[in-house]
């Protein structure tokens, strides 16, 4: 896909779509006024029927539109203009890149709204158009002979004039950028676990490394032997396949600058082990790499923009089975850091998995710790699918990342973290159980996370609800979601 800058009046841009958001109330001045000369005045008449307000994500399609040279247009409402923050503006551009995604399309056409008495800046909406318009025209139909979603050719994003230099011009590339890494994320975990299992995600990681100059190394099953990784290694004994471990790393800040450490929960499929998931909570468990995907799609797009920051991912890549040496309720593992755990639940296997890994990042000099999984059902319950959940040791640490994902337009809520939940994953025979009982389950899988940190500043993100749709929304597609890209590139950016 090709996208650039363009100062072609909205009117004269020949295109297949021209896509135009418009703001609640809006006003016929300057572009939006001609083109609605240019057409006529339809616009103004589709504002009096009221079959088009511009309330948010709205949209109104023109089809064969006289006085224009777009073979359609499509208009998008973007609310109330004092309203709108990142969310609403990705939300609108996504519903329309979705809309016109529908059959092949070579040229596509986009006004860039123009920030006005918004808080968002020129820059944020020019990288927020090419982020939606290079995600919204990618579908999860990956193994269908007849595709629901085709991908743009050339898109044209159409600035007024002045508004295309330099300062422009790296907005649009961070823009694409951050799309095509929400991409890769979707595409990892809409791959079936036959395509990505451990061995499979690593070699991919490997060769996206060498392809964007990331440091990479790959542990395998006697590396992690070595390494004394028994509670990641429990987890994968039941599976035939081997596990992995990834580490990458990109370093281009200054000597001295704090080691960031994000960190991924990679179960490339989660039977949930001898405590084995019904068929319907099994059906999506290929997305349980979710966290791991998030963290290696993240680190691409660090390295492709060239950020001056100190950064290192890591993945803790098994798949959760229940083969003949699978682990055993009652089984007692020790991990890396000598903490030993007694298995109560089988398919609380994230958690034994991120314990090893956490561990090996604060050993790999990590200052600030960030991990992403797809943890537990019960932080879906607490807050819906579509939120993710934060707990932290440190809350300044957590304040960042809560700020970032403002700023990323993505929803993230705070659970808290007090001491007493700690007695709930305490064990009769081990130093801890690995799981917490009925009530409080996100928490109490975060309490035992916290205890392989090393007290280090660190915030979990539970991302179970939002990494996966199970259906699709007009702004967005079923499947894999890509969430928590942006907020991390957010956060990594300071
Ligand atoms: N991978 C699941 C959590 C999950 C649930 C992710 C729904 C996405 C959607 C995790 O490994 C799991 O099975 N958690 C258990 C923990 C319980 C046994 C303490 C759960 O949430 O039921
Ligand atoms: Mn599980
Ligand atoms: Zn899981």
């Amino acid at each position: 896909m090709n996208l650039q800058l363009a100062t072609t009046p909205l009117n004269e841009a020949a295109c297949d779509w021209l896509i135009v958001p418009v703001s609640e109330g809006f006003e016929f001045n300057g572009r939006l006024g001609q083109l609605n000369d240019a057409l006529g005045g339809q616009i103004g008449r589709l504002r009096e029927s009221q079959d088009f307000t511009a309330k948010l994500a709205e949209t109104a399609l023109i089809p064969a539109p006289a006085g224009i040279r777009a073979a359609r247009l499509l208009l998008v409402g973007l609310g109330p203009v004092e309203k709108l923050d990142e969310a609403g503006l990705n939300k609108a551009l996504m519903t329309a890149a979705r809309a016109a995604s529908g059959k092949k399309t070579d040229r596509v056409a986009v006004a860039v709204p123009s920030p006005g008495p918004s808080r968002l800046s020129l820059g944020r909406c020019i990288q927020a158009v090419a982020t939606a318009m290079t995600v919204g025209c990618v579908g999860q139909d990956l193994y269908r002979a007849e595709k629901k979603r085709f991908p743009f050719e050339n898109v044209d994003l159409l600035v007024e004039p002045g508004q295309n230099g330099a300062e422009q011009k790296a907005a649009l590339e961070a823009g694409t950028v951050v799309g095509e890494a929400i991409n890769l994320a979707r595409e990892l975990v809409n791959q079936p676990p036959k395509v990505m299992f451990p061995v499979s995600f690593a070699e991919r990681a490997q060769n996206l490394a060498r392809q964007h100059n990331l440091r990479c190394e790959v542990l395998d099953q006697a590396a992690l032997e070595t390494e004394k990784m028994g509670s990641l290694l429990a987890v994968s004994a039941g599976s035939d396949q081997p596990p992995r471990l990834v580490f990458l790393e990109h370093n281009q800040a200054a000597a001295g600058a704090p080691v960031v450490a994000l960190v991924g929960k990679g179960v490339t499929f989660d039977s949930g082990g001898l405590s084995i998931k019904s068929n319907d909570n099994m059906l999506t468990m290929k997305c349980d790499m979710a966290g791991a995907a998030t963290v290696l799609a993240t680190m691409v797009a660090i390295a492709r923009l060239k950020l001056p920051v100190h950064v290192i991912g890591l993945m803790g890549l098994v798949e959760n089975l229940t083969g003949g040496s699978a682990m055993k309720l009652g089984d007692v593992l020790t991990a890396r850091s000598g903490v030993t755990i007694e298995v109560q639940n089988t398919d609380a296997e994230g958690r034994l998995v991120l314990a090893d890994v956490l561990d090996y990042a604060v050993s790999k000099g990590a200052d600030r710790l960030i991990d992403l999984a797809t943890l537990t059902g019960a932080c879906v319950v607490a807050l819906g699918e579509d939120v993710v959940g934060a707990m932290s040791n440190n809350q300044d640490w957590c304040d960042k990342v809560l700020a970032a994902a403002k700023a990323a337009g993505e929803d993230v809520w705070q659970l808290p973290m007090f001491g007493h939940y700690d007695e709930l994953i305490k064990s009769d025979v081990a130093d801890i159980r690995n799981v917490g009982g009925r009530w409080g389950g996100a928490i109490t899988a975060a309490k035992f996370l916290e205890r392989f940190v090393k007290e280090k500043p660190w915030v979990h993100l539970d991302i179970a609800g939002p990494a996966f749709a199970s259906s699709d929304k007009p702004h967005r597609e079923g499947g894999g979601t890509g969430c928590m890209v942006k907020t991390l590139l957010e956060i990594v950016k300071g």
